[in-house]
């Protein structure tokens, strides 16, 4: 049995399992922002990391694999489609993004879900190593710091929400309300991406359990838990240093080369995810072809749409309109040279995302809402050689961080036209100067800062 001092409990483990035709098992690294971040930071502690495999009604044996010691929780069929798919994804992703889409509220989702944070609670239980510090990670496991408390007094325990919290008005809609509220209160410390997020928990605790609170504290069961502001990052250098690397270098050069050595090559990257705002980018660009603003192919949008929660709703109709504005703008605006939008519905490694990125004059970021957008800052890491502009969302944290991308509403298609424009037309020495201030200030704020931050603030509030 390990003791590790240090554990991570997030719904997945940094790799998923892949089970090959002849039975044999290899793991994959697993999408999102959660891993991109947490993954360095935990190897480099020799911790563990409890989490889902990614598989249905599989359990392997506990591992270790990249410095990490790997315990993997087992979710079955039913625990994928109500705990995972349900109230995470169909419930408090709608949620908690500001109802983008509408949440759906049932109660044998949430059944499964108090469950389901049970068992990761007790796999941590047993992991944690005397004193332990336990960093649980996001919506899908806000019950587990209470539940783990209760377990183990003796743990110091830390909860970070990666996505945005929503505001009274919308947060209180939720059934169980109350639950995940003192789900989060038996963490020492709560992070979140942005202030207004922390003051909106606060608020909450105060208006909602009548708690007595006190700036980012909140006094409860005898304790003070912390509520704080701790936005997310990346690791900068590895980032730039890879960017940097002949062999990407030359696969950006090569991306061009296959597109046909189009004036202007504009970017997307993001899993499909209706929080995204995919559908505003490529209404936007066929308005701009249809005007005669931009031209195809000597202008191209190319989009990596990561397929993601696949057999959820919304998701299901995201992509199906997805793929007709695609269709659509290709078959108007596409010619034997090539087409005017590419489309990915793949998952890229990062030493392609990394060439995309090199290989991009505009990288087009517009969700409605979006915890942080660790993309916009892989652009910024990945542009070394000061070119390259950014258009970005108000509603993406990192908008509070990177001030000189172009700022846009998504829910402006003419704004967001127009700054596209000006992007695409921006002087090379101009967005220079843009592009180095903002490597500046990721530099000095990279994902070490982040997780170093949010541990000393933790360590503080265990001694
Ligand atoms: N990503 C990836 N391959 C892909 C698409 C995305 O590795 O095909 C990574 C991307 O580099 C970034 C993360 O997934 O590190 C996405 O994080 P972000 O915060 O932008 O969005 P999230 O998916 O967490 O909502
Ligand atoms: C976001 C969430 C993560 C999640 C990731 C990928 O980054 O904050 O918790 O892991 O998306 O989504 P998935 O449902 O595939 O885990």
């Amino acid at each position: 049995k390990s003791e590790s001092p240090v554990v991570v409990v997030a719904n997945r483990l940094p790799v998923d399992q892949v089970v090959a035709a002849d039975g044999s098992v290899s793991w994959t690294r697993s999408p999102g922002g959660l891993v991109t971040a947490l993954e360095p930071f935990v190897a480099g502690r020799g911790g563990a990391w409890v989490g889902w495999s990614g598989k249905a009604g599989e359990a392997p044996e506990p591992f270790d694999s990249g410095g990490m010691h790997l315990v993997p929780v087992e979710l079955s069929e039913d625990d994928v489609d109500q705990y995972y798919e349900g109230f995470s994804n169909a419930s408090l992703w709608p949620l908690y993004h500001d109802v983008v889409e509408k949440p759906e509220y049932h109660r044998a989702w949430w059944n499964s879900y108090v469950q389901v944070n049970r068992r990761f609670a007790e796999k941590a239980a047993e992991v944690a190593a005397d004193g332990a510090i336990v960093w649980v990670h996001d919506y899908q496991l806000q019950l587990v710091p209470a539940m783990l408390r209760q377990l183990r007094p003796d743990l110091t325990i830390g909860f970070f929400l990666h996505i945005p919290f929503p505001p009274y008005e919308l947060f209180t809609q939720l059934p169980w309300r109350n639950a995940i509220v003192e789900g989060l209160l038996g963490a020492d410390l709560i992070g979140f991406q942005m202030p207004a997020a922390a003051t909106n928990f606060v608020q909450l605790a105060k208006r909602l359990h009548d708690l007595p609170t006190k700036g980012s504290t909140i006094s409860y069961d005898g304790r003070t838990v912390t509520a704080k502001a701790f936005p997310i990052s990346i690791d900068v250098s590895v980032f730039d240093e890879l960017a940097r690397s002949p062999e990407v270098l030359a696969r950006a050069k090569e991306i061009r080369e296959e597109l046909g050595n189009p004036d202007k090559v504009i970017l997307g990257v993001d899993r499909l995810d209706y929080t995204k705002g995919i559908g505003v980018r490529l209404e936007v660009f066929l308005e701009l072809l249809e005007d005669e603003q931009v031209e195809a192919p000597s202008t191209v949008f190319m989009q990596v749409a990561t397929p993601s929660r696949e057999r959820v709703e919304h998701y299901v109709t995201m992509r199906e309109t997805i793929e007709q504005q695609v269709g659509h703008i290709n078959g108007v605006f596409g010619s034997t040279s090539g087409p005017a939008v590419h489309y990915f519905n793949q998952s890229m490694p990062r030493e392609e995302l990394a060439a995309l990125y090199r290989a991009a004059d505009v990288m087009l970021v517009t969700p409605y809402r979006d915890g942080m957008n660790l993309v916009a800052k892989e652009y910024v890491a990945a542009r070394g050689d000061n070119g390259g502009t950014l258009v970005l969302s108000e509603f993406a944290g990192a908008a509070a961080e990177l001030k000189q991308a172009y700022l846009v509403n998504p829910h402006d298609k003419d704004g967001v036209k127009k700054q596209l424009m000006r992007a695409l037309r921006a002087d090379p020495a101009e967005s220079a100067r843009s592009m180095k201030a903002m490597r500046r200030y990721l530099a000095k704020h990279d994902l070490d800062h982040w997780a170093g931050s949010f541990f000393a603030a933790l360590q503080e509030e265990a001694a």
